[in-house]
């Protein structure tokens, strides 16, 4: 029986599984353990099972030397310091697959709210400004025939792309291997889809320069990693109308302080990184993860293993 850490309440029985054959102590808080906490709940434990808000580094690695696997309810793993991991042998697994769907549904939610601004007319209704048919009022931007860039050619992005048929749009498609510049895709498309992981080289891939390059009727949606947009660029582009607007399920930071002046741009529409949000795919996530720990602590490689 091995020591597992939890670092959050999960949804569905998954966990259950863990605590049949291990020792289980899951986090009970709504808000992550802080660095501290983290390690000290780590240390002495043989399994961690984290989630994206917990950042995994050599530091606590060092401090953890019973750790044989890290299993991440996430299919990203920008929080694991993956290369001191294998440093440390510790397995490292995630969660592909199960929340590709789950994450195609919320890009095209934002993307159609973004365009028909439901977030704006929706308020209307609310705040009593309802006056009637108004033939120019709450004026959007055609989802159906426009053409949409997709930025990275993963899982995320081919579901995305799939979506984007049924609506008639051209598909533009950029990754490091394929597809069209970045620069091309930035300057033709309505509506640009981000879904390529977090690296060093994709960190504030839009900056003030790409969001330069779009259409001043174009919408950016990021559902991959909120720092993989510079938010300065981005306020100064919706505050400038660079751009027509912007949907964001990711920030940097997240959470966004309610404070933060981004969150005073117009035609700004924010989600609480509810990609994979659904019944489904969390209580999936949770299966993986508990099938990746479970396999790594029998001595088994994990079925769902970063490489
Ligand atoms: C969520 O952001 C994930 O990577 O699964």
């Amino acid at each position: 029986m091995a020591r597992c850490f939890v670092t959050r309440q999960l949804p569905g029985t998954a966990l259950d599984r863990l605590a049949e054959v291990h020792e289980v102590d899951v986090w009970p808080e709504r808000l992550p353990p802080d660095p501290d906490e983290l390690r000290r709940r780590t240390a002495g434990a043989r399994g961690l099972l984290s989630m994206v808000t917990d950042r995994i580094d050599g530091e606590l690695f060092d401090g953890a030397p019973e750790l044989e696997a890290v299993a991440n309810c996430a299919v990203g793993y920008d929080n694991i310091d993956v290369e001191a991991a294998r440093e440390h042998g510790v397995a490292v697994g995630n969660t592909p697959g199960v929340l590709t769907g789950a994450t195609a549904d919320l890009t095209f939610a934002l993307l159609l709210s973004a365009a028909r601004r439901l977030p704006q007319s929706a308020a209307s209704v609310l705040e009593g400004d309802w006056v009637t048919w108004e033939p120019g009022a709450h004026l959007g931007y055609d989802v159906h025939g426009a053409t949409l860039g997709i930025v990275g050619r993963g899982r995320i992005g081919e579901a995305v792309a799939r979506r984007a048929t049924g609506f008639d749009m051209e598909v533009l498609v950029h990754s490091r291997s394929c597809g069209v510049s970045l620069d091309e895709l930035l300057e033709r498309s309505d509506f640009v889809s981000l879904h390529c992981p977090l690296t060093p080289e994709t960190r504030h891939l839009i900056d003030a320069g790409a969001l330069a390059r779009m259409k001043p009727t174009a919408i950016l949606v990021n559902t991959a990693r909120g720092p993989i947009v510079d938010p300065v660029a981005l306020g100064r582009a919706l505050h400038e109308g660079t751009i027509a607007g912007a949907a964001l399920d990711v920030t940097d930071p997240e959470p966004l302080p309610a404070d933060d002046p981004l969150l005073s741009a117009p035609n700004l529409l924010v989600v609480p990184h509810i990609g994979s949000a659904s019944h489904a795919a969390r209580e999936k996530m949770a299966e993986l993860s508990v099938d990746n720990l479970l396999a790594a602590l029998a001595g088994e490689p994990m079925p769902h293993a970063v490489t």
